[in-house]
């Protein structure tokens, strides 16, 4: 993980409902290409919020990044309860200002413990063919690439948990609750 800067002030933590107005506030402060990368296409304000309002409706777990209390980075992960074993898919957005710091790779490895630790045997994401940094980060840790004809497909397969992914969240969280008396 390469959290270069203030990597003390950079928690990542699950979300919830009550997390809502923060999450909506994050897709709304991103700038409009990100926002397209992160979903595939162009996203008026109206569209973010009723995105933001009912993420919660599609079996997602969410997870961000916090730098002083503020979430930058948000990763989703959807449909992990549909079936079993089940497949989910994940999609990331980072704040621009926040980008290329490390908080998508650590959004990237609490979201694949997540998954692991409740049986999700595929992982699908999908990103614009020319979304490098996505790219690079889903090679990283070893998703296959499907090219589609104006996206890229990334697929993943946990394994089923192991004492070190229940560690990577378990931990984690309480990293993440034993900060925020200090915010
Ligand atoms: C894609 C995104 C999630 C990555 O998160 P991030 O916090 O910026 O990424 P990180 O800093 O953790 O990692 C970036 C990695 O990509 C590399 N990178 C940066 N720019 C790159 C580029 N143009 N091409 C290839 N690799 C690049 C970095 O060197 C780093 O690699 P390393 O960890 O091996 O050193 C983030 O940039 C983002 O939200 N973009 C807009 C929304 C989006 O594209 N979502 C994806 C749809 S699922």
């Amino acid at each position: 993980m390469r959290l270069n800067s203030h990597p003390q002030d950079v928690l990542v933590s699950r979300l919830y409902e009550a997390n809502q107005d923060s999450i909506r506030d994050h897709f709304q402060r991103l700038d409009i290409r990100s926002r397209r990368a992160r979903f595939c296409g162009a996203v008026s304000d109206g569209g973010i919020l009723k995105y933001a309002q009912n993420i919660f409706r599609n079996d997602s777990i969410v997870c961000g990044a916090s730098v002083d209390g503020q979430v930058r980075g948000i990763v989703e992960l959807r449909g992990v309860f549909h079936s079993w074993p089940s497949t989910a898919e994940a999609a990331f957005s980072v704040e621009l200002d926040w980008q290329n710091i490390g908080i998508g790779d650590a959004l990237f490895e609490r979201m694949f413990a997540m998954a692991q630790n409740r049986g999700v045997r595929t992982i699908q994401m999908m990103c614009l063919k020319g979304n490098s940094r996505m790219r690079h980060l889903a090679t990283k840790h070893h998703a296959l690439l499907r090219n589609d004809q104006d996206a890229v497909e990334a697929v993943l397969h946990p394994y089923w948990p192991t004492p070190a992914s229940m560690a990577e969240e378990i931990v984690g969280e309480a990293r993440s609750y034993a900060h925020r008396p200090f915010e």
